[in-house]
């Protein structure tokens, strides 16, 4: 559905400088992509009247209209506000990115370009851009929420992004049918979506919850399947939502369901989402590696849990996919880094 290969996607290039702009369309040439260009804002804003890119390649300092005035006018425009752009900015300009952040863009890349960078942003930025093309407009306000409650939340930065990249490796990986893995992408960004209605005091809180924080806690699990309910495409989604603190002994909540009881892609899901908690860095805990947070897992699984077959089959994958290092799982560790910025984008990202 979101393939890249189903249609190349077009790439607009703007950079008053010729070679700068001969470089950009030369490494995204390589990659595969259908290629326009521009050497001025107006002419800019006229190629994308004209071939509708999926993304926009934009240097910022250029004479007469500077690439903040175009980006503004593309994101004033219901025709191209979803267009990613791209700004290209000199090494560390930090006004220059605070600039491009209110003037509504969506990235940054540093001149010169680092092909593996570029090549990954962009990749990841049209996924999301095709991704909400095709939701609906009540999905991509669901969307919109849960993207404000992480960035909401200090201890979670790209946690949905990842989540979403392995819930799709790791869906393809079981066999899943194609519309459980989406459900399982989707869960990636939209378990903790009832967070939104936990107060910042508890949801925010330096030190360990009192027993009566925690149960204001447990409601987002709650909050989030009255969120999503109601729309028919959340269907698949909503157990997920629901059950992904259950364990499989049934100590969990927020029903405290046993084995089979619990639905099967929350169990799934679940395995990922703590693998990706154990293994990033947070503000009370060092990042473990694939190897340590495997054996985490193993002892949870062994204290009862975790659902035992399933624990093994996640072994076999991340050892599969994480701790072999080959040129395409870097380029998918780059990827992982990047995808979906926008998750996090209005707060600490840039
Ligand atoms: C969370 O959902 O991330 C926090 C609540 C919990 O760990 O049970
Ligand atoms: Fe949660």
């Amino acid at each position: 559905m979101n393939d890249l290969d189903l249609e190349r996607p077009k790439i607009l290039v703007v950079d008053d400088h010729p070679s700068s702009r001969m470089t950009a369309v030369a490494l995204l040439s390589i990659e595969g992509y259908d290629v326009v260009e521009a050497e001025s804002g107006p002419a800019a804003l006229a190629q994308v009247l004209a071939t509708n890119p999926d993304l926009i390649l934009l240097d910022v300092m250029m004479p007469g209209m500077d690439g903040y005035e175009v980006c503004r006018r593309l994101k004033e425009d219901e025709h191209t506000r979803l267009t990613p752009v791209v700004f290209v900015t000199a090494l560390d300009d930090r006004r220059a990115r605070l600039r491009g952040i209110e003037a509504g863009g969506d990235d940054f890349l540093t001149k010169p370009f680092d092909q593996l960078e570029l090549s990954a942003r962009v990749k990841s930025l049209i996924r999301q851009k095709r991704l909400n093309e095709d939701l609906d407009h009540a999905e991509k306000v669901l969307f919109s929420i849960a993207r404000a409650v992480e960035s909401r939340d200090p201890n979670t930065g790209d946690h949905c992004e990842r989540l979403v990249l392995r819930g799709k490796a790791f869906g393809e990986f079981l066999g899943l049918p194609r519309p459980q893995v989406r459900d399982l992408m989707w869960g990636g960004y939209l378990h903790d979506i009832g967070k939104v209605g936990i107060p910042d005091a508890v949801l925010l809180k330096q030190g360990k919850l009192t027993s009566d924080e925690w149960d204001i806690m447990q409601q987002h699990v709650l909050i989030g399947e009255k969120i999503c309910q109601p729309l028919r495409t959340m269907r698949g989604v909503v157990p997920i939502i629901r059950h992904h603190h259950e364990r499989w002994d049934g100590s969990g909540y927020p029903d405290g369901l046993v084995e089979a009881e619990i639905p099967h892609l929350a169990q799934i899901f679940q395995v990922i989402d703590i693998y990706d908690a154990l293994t990033s860095e947070r503000p009370y805990k060092k990042a473990f590696s694939p190897e340590e947070a495997l054996k985490i897992i193993a002892e949870e699984t062994s204290k009862g849990w975790r659902n035992p077959a399933l624990v093994v089959k996640f072994t076999e994958f991340i050892r599969a996919t994480e701790m072999q290092p080959t040129k395409s799982s870097e380029i998918q560790q780059a990827d992982l880094s990047i995808w979906f910025q926008k998750c996090t984008k209005s707060t600490h990202k840039s």
